[in-house]
């Protein structure tokens, strides 16, 4: 198979956060819940998945698909900050990843 540039930095992009913590040690466990809610809001992450996918943008949050693990989920936050042109801290990545895990993938934080 042929490897395209973009199966590299999604190669990369998916091991990265797999790589930078020890195993078992919970991602979200010390993120800041209300920084990451503002960042999500502030930075527009909803108006553009709308254009992709309608309604109000959160059904591009698939937790059954390809992002299916807490690393894979921070991993994708970070790509989309990238491709904003953001520059965050990582606690600020992972703070807005812990929303998601809340909101919608529970891979860590389970449903209330
Ligand atoms: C310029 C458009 C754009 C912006 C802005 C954007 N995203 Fe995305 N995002 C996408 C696209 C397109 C996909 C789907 C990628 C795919 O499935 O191939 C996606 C997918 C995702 C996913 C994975 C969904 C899944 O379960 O497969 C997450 C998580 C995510 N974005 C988070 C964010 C966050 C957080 C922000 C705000 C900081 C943001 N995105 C801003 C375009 C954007």
């Amino acid at each position: 198979m042929k490897i395209l540039p973009t199966s590299i930095g999604l190669a990369l992009w998916l091991a990265a956060p797999l790589t930078a913590l020890p195993q078992g040690t919970p991602l979200f466990r010390d993120a800041d819940l209300a920084l990451g809610e503002k960042l999500i809001l502030e930075n527009k992450c909803s108006a553009c998945h709308a254009r992709k996918v309608g309604g109000d943008g959160s059904a591009i949050y698939r937790p059954k698909g390809r992002i299916n693990n807490a690393g894979a989920l921070r991993g994708m936050v970070e790509y989309c900050n990238t491709e904003l042109g953001l520059s965050l801290f990582p606690e600020e990545v992972t703070a807005m990843a812990a929303v998601l895990d809340r909101d919608h993938y529970h891979f860590e934080s389970r449903p209330r």
